[in-house]
């Protein structure tokens, strides 16, 4: 049996398990989910445990940690797999089409909070692993894999993880499955991803909520004030207005340029997708340019005073906001974190007492261009999808990425399988299941290209 005849073999039992990963709620911002994370990662343990791997879960301050490792030459190249459980939060309920934690077909996609996001796209992984070892008895590499609860929350525990079990986790590659396909006919490999520094700001006014006719005219709002201060943080070109943000961005190469050049944008196509009559952004920049090479500042989440039903004349007394911005190269989580609160801070009016909590971030990643590996992942693909993939960037982020280098030593292969409009963080998430199994083809099909890598 070759290990794609076993794919096909056991279609139904893979679906069966990876919807039974989906039940499990992990969503890791909300501290209401912890036990669910733990029964979640348990699972995730047993599965890989009745598949051949030596694995463990590893508790931590937060959520815990799953490592699993199926070891078979020291003389093999060694991979590192990494995927993670936990997913974001499910809100808005009322918008899901079915519950986010009872797993669906519905035309060819499993719907489903995790279902590409990144439970789906990790399962695919171990699949294809599984079915290289069911069909041949064994591996060419070593593999080993950590899979982590807190890819989507703040903070992360597996920064230090990897530091203290540095020797436990040596290996040759790493390879993640949690990025997207191209397009539908395009499967790719994404060679840069953007980094992320993340603060919230609040914004203090008077002591208490005040009754908006007696007060309103001598006392500043802060709703008004933390709008005007959001309002600040761009220019009229679309560029972000805080002093020194773009200090040492470094552009893309000639190569990284010439592949956006190669991939096909229809303006048309993207804005429908969307739902939008028109584009946004900093001027002077494609699309590609703007979400894969350039920084952005967006606003997350802004609340302040009354939301209810009705009306309430207030003045509130608190406005705050959530702030991401992404990265490019040559930019730092930490520095950028202080540039903005010091930006903040000259420009917030003496009305109001202004706290703003930084949080930190992480660079963004470029996967060498010139690696054997990339051939490897590119052979794989091949095998996987039937067709050559392109190569890309992506504007989100995967944190940990950075720590594989840094703390590692590692270069990491970002092998994505979903699609743009697979609305991970949105309701309905999905993940289509002809990706899900072209997935597990190119997983199976990895291995053997990465043994071959010199
Ligand atoms: N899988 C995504 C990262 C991603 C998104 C890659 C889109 C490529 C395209 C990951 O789970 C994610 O959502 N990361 C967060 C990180 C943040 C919470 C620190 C992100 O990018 O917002
Ligand atoms: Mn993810
Ligand atoms: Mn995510």
């Amino acid at each position: 049996m070759t290990p794609f005849e076993y794919l096909k073999k056991t279609e139904k039992k893979r679906m069966d398990d990876l919807f039974a990963w989906l039940r499990f709620a992990s969503v890791s911002a909300r501290s209401e989910y912890k036990k669910e994370l733990i029964a979640c990662a348990k699972w995730t343990r047993n599965h890989l445990s009745a598949i051949g791997f030596k694995s463990k879960v590893y508790p931590t301050a937060g959520h815990p940690i799953v490592y699993a490792e199926y070891l078979v030459d020291k003389k093999l190249p060694t991979v590192l797999y990494y995927g993670h459980y936990d997913v974001q939060p499910v809100e808005p309920l009322n918008l899901w089409k079915s519950k986010p934690f009872e797993p669906e077909v519905r035309s060819g996609y499993i719907y489903a909070r995790g279902a590409v996001d990144d439970k789906g796209q990790t399962f695919a992984q171990i699949k294809g692993i599984e079915a290289v070892l069911k069909a041949t008895g064994t591996l060419p590499v070593n593999v080993k894999m950590v899979i982590e609860g807190e890819e989507e929350t703040h903070p992360s525990h597996l920064p230090a993880f990897l530091k203290k079990n540095k020797k436990m986790l040596r290996a040759d590659v790493v390879v993640v499955s949690d990025t997207a396909q191209f397009s539908k006919t395009h499967p790719a490999v994404t060679f840069g991803l953007r980094g992320i520094a993340a603060v919230e700001v609040f914004v203090k006014g008077p002591n208490r909520d005040l009754h908006s006719g007696s007060f309103g005219g001598a006392v500043a709002n802060p709703v008004t004030v933390l709008c005007n201060m959001v309002a600040q943080l761009h220019d009229k070109n679309g560029r972000v207005a805080i002093p020194g943000f773009y200090s040492g961005v470094k552009p893309p190469n000639k190569w990284m340029k010439t592949q956006f050049k190669k991939l096909p944008f229809s303006e048309a196509a993207y804005k429908r997708s969307v739902g939008v009559k028109a584009l946004g952004g900093e001027k002077g920049f494609t699309p590609f340019e703007r979400t894969w090479a350039r920084p952005t500042c967006e606003i997350n989440g802004i609340t302040g005073g009354y939301q209810g039903e009705g009306h309430k004349t207030i003045i509130p007394s608190l406005a705050s906001c959530k702030i991401t911005m992404r990265l490019v190269p040559g930019q730092d989580p930490h520095d950028i974190c202080n540039k903005i609160e010091k930006y903040l801070k000259k420009i917030a009016p003496p009305s109001v007492e202004l706290k703003i909590s930084k949080q930190g971030g992480a660079r963004a990643v470029v996967v060498p261009t010139d690696s054997p590996w990339l051939d490897a992942a590119r052979a794989a693909i091949k095998k996987g999808f039937g067709k050559e993939p392109v190569f890309m960037m992506e504007g989100g982020s995967i944190p940990i990425v950075n720590d594989f280098k840094q703390t590692l030593g590692l270069d990491t292969l970002l092998i994505g399988f979903a699609q743009n409009d697979d609305n991970t963080h949105s309701p309905n998430e999905r993940f289509r299941i002809i990706d899900f199994e072209r997935g597990c083809k190119t997983a199976a099909a990895l291995p053997e290209a990465l043994a071959t890598v010199k």
